[in-house]
């Protein structure tokens, strides 16, 4: 069944997507503290197309049971605590490296301490649960959503083993939304064999991270990956064609990464937050909005 849908959510995160209303809109209640227009950023973005694909397809209501897989302690959850029945963050709170940040694991026992505004605590259920491996049973929820995370999760095969989980967890007509890092342009030097074969003639020096399967530098999946291990490794199926356009706009203050970790903008401010740079590579976020047929 084709679902008509209000505006294209399978896209790259664009500074044009902030020039429509309904998109500041959503925005100015989950961010309350900021003008929306002012603050042009993926994280933004990201929380608004999930919520609007919600809105979109009639499930961001009280009937609505929903799964966040990779949640950290992103406000998402308590916005929309407040608005459906049910929601499940799951994260490896306390394990891996967002343990200190993200996905600290008072998020367990005081989800309250996180919660940028008041919610309905009795809705927002946390806990502790490799995305991996989903401790649900089939088709559990009617939405199963991931927003930065899914990249993290290790190489192309634990991608799509956690693809294979919510798609697994979710109920027939139920809807998955993954948001990711995607590139826009990788060079072929950026690639797991180059770097493993770095690894190995350096003596383990350099690109320490590589296998022969995974790219040592940053967690970012090209288009190929997200087909292969989100798209069809889900056996979901995709709600809209891939939109990769991207304005003018989104080049206006790349953010470059350097190896210590740091990250440079060329205005020196960190709004607007769209496109980033390392290693000649450039990527933002993607989302990928997909469907389970009845
Ligand atoms: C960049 S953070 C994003 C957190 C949150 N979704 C947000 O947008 O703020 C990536 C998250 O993925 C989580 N993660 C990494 N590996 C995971 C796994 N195997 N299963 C579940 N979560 C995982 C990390 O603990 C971390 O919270």
């Amino acid at each position: 069944m084709t679902l008509s849908l209000g505006r294209q959510y399978v896209k790259r995160c664009d500074p044009a997507d902030f020039e429509d209303p309904r998109v500041l809109e959503v925005l100015a209640d989950i961010l309350p503290e900021r003008d929306p227009r002012a603050f042009v950023e993926r994280k933004a973005w990201e929380f608004a197309m999930l919520a609007l694909y919600l809105e979109d397809v009639g499930r961001l209501g009280d009937e609505t049971e929903a799964l966040a897989v990779g949640a950290g302690d992103e406000r998402i959850v308590f916005w929309l605590a407040n608005r459906l029945k049910r929601v499940v963050a799951t994260d490896i709170y306390g394990e891996g490296g967002f343990a200190g940040n993200e996905a600290d694991d008072s998020m367990l026992t005081d989800p309250a301490s996180h919660a940028p505004f008041p919610y309905r605590e009795d809705r927002l259920e946390v806990l502790r649960m490799d995305g991996r491996h989903l401790e649900f049973a089939d088709a559990s929820f009617d939405v199963v959503f991931s927003v930065s995370s899914i990249e993290h999760f290790g190489g192309g095969a634990d991608v799509a083993r956690a693809a294979r989980e919510m798609a697994r967890v979710l109920r027939p007509g139920g809807h998955a939304v993954v948001i990711t890092e995607g590139y826009i342009h990788k060079p072929w030097l950026n690639s797991a064999p180059v770097d493993f074969a770095l690894r190995l003639a350096s003596g383990g020096r350099m690109r320490k991270r590589a296998t022969p399967r995974r790219r040592a530098g940053v967690d970012v999946l090209t288009l190929r990956e997200i087909e292969r291990n989100i798209v069809r490794a889900s056996g979901l199926e995709l709600v809209q064609p891939f939109d990769l356009s991207l304005s003018a706009a989104a080049w206006e203050n790349v953010a470059t990464k350097h190896r210590d970790g740091r990250v440079e903008t060329e205005s020196g401010e960190f709004w607007p937050h769209v496109v980033l740079r390392f290693r000649g590579s450039t990527w933002t976020s993607i989302c990928v909005a997909l469907r389970k047929p009845e």
